[in-house]
């Protein structure tokens, strides 16, 4: 139940409201739990269904009287109903996240990036609820190399895999929601994460632990494709400053200004772990690789006032790789098992 004497909110200040957070056992969703714990009074209930990616242990350690758990799907309708009448904000995180696991079999990404995303929506229609759709910037498709052109909020939509695919798809109901039925949504789509609690399956973590073990850090094809980094803990403060301050309709682009080629992060991971820097190999590549992505952020910066507090992307990646020294009984579960994977494909 919701509060007693507690209403619907389209805009949340920093007074304390319910979020209920789809996907919070998650990467990047148990980021943004830490993160609004640490820093407001809000209570969470996470709604997740711990599938291979999802870990309650990533939300371990913090305080029961501030989170709640909810082992569901987001497309069980009836439960999603419920939970969403008690919240003030749903923060929609939740999604089959892994391009390569889109590539093998792309029918739970449907499921889940579109349809659970559909029984979000209209549970938030019947009960005035603001949303926060969580989305990507691989929407945008991918851009030359030498292209001097990053992706703003007004790129057209051109996704290449099953994975980008579903979450266009998701993006454009919840701007159809917005337009049709007035649902109090807002969009964001982000650049690539790094930071805690990441899945084995991705690819910093995957190199990370796998120097850590004694095994090569394995790179696509040639291993040029760019990806634009951002450390997690600035994602979640963004999202927390559109909730409090961005505009119901509109999408905002995060990212770090964070280039880097997949060659020059593998690069740093062995130098930051003593190994030489070409101690790598290359394996097949992923088809429809794509190959660069680069965001404009200045609309976030502009208009919200957010910043990224990790300016500096070899601190931040060396934080990283002490958190997975430091952790290993988070991933050592996941890893042989994400390697037998790989291996079977060439990769
Ligand atoms: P993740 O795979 O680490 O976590 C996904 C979480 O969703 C897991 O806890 C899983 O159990 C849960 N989940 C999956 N299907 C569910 C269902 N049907 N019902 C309830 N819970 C379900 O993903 P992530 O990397 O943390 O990504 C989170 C969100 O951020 C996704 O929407 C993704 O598209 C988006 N995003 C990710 C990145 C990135 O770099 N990882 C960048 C931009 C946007
Ligand atoms: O851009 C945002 C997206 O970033 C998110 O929407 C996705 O959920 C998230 O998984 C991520 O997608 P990528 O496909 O960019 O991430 P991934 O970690 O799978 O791969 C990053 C790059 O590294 C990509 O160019 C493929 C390459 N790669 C990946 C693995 C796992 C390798 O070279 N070797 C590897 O072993």
């Amino acid at each position: 139940m919701r509060p007693p004497g507690s209403t619907k909110r389209t805009s949340l200040d920093s007074s304390v409201v319910r979020l209920l957070v789809t996907g919070g056992a998650g990467f990047i969703g148990s980021n943004f739990v830490h993160h609004v714990i640490a820093h407001t009074d809000h209570h969470v209930t996470v709604l997740d269904k711990l599938t291979y990616a999802g870990n309650r242990a990533s939300l371990a350690g913090l305080p029961d009287d501030r989170l709640s758990f909810v082992h569901g799907d987001i497309a069980d309708a009836p439960l999603v109903d419920r939970l969403t009448a008690e919240a003030h904000a749903v923060v929609h995180y939740a999604a089959e996240s892994h391009n390569d696991n889109s590539l093998d079999d792309p029918r739970p990404f449907v499921d889940t990036n579109i349809i659970g995303t559909y029984t979000l929506l209209e549970a938030a229609r019947r009960h005035g609820t603001r949303f926060h759709h969580i989305s990507t910037d691989e929407v945008y498709g991918d851009l030359e190399l030498d292209d001097p052109a990053r992706f703003t909020e007004t790129t057209p939509y051109n996704p290449s895999s099953p994975y980008s695919s579903t979450k266009a798809g998701s993006d454009l109901l919840v701007r159809a929601w917005v337009r049709s039925f007035g649902v109090q949504a807002t969009i964001s789509n982000c650049s690539n994460n790094y930071g805690p609690y990441q899945h084995v399956e991705k690819f910093i973590p995957r190199q990370i632990t796998n120097v850590l073990r004694g095994q090569r850090p394995k790179l696509y094809g040639a291993g040029l494709n760019v990806r634009d980094w951002i450390h997690a803990d600035d994602h979640s403060a963004a999202v927390l400053t559109i909730l409090e301050k961005g505009r119901i309709g509109e999408t905002y682009l995060i990212g770090a200004d964070g280039e880097k080629s997949n060659r020059e992060v593998v690069e740093l991971i062995l130098t930051t772990l003593g190994q030489p820097a070409d101690a790598y190999d290359h394996v097949s590549d992923r088809a429809g690789h794509d190959l660069r992505y680069a965001i404009d952020s200045s609309k976030l910066r502009t208009d919200l006032g957010w910043k990224p507090q990790f300016g500096d992307f070899e601190a931040g990646l060396a934080a990283t790789i002490q958190w997975y020294r430091d952790n290993e009984p988070w991933w050592a579960p996941q890893k042989d098992a994400t390697e037998a994977q790989y291996r079977a494909k060439g990769q």
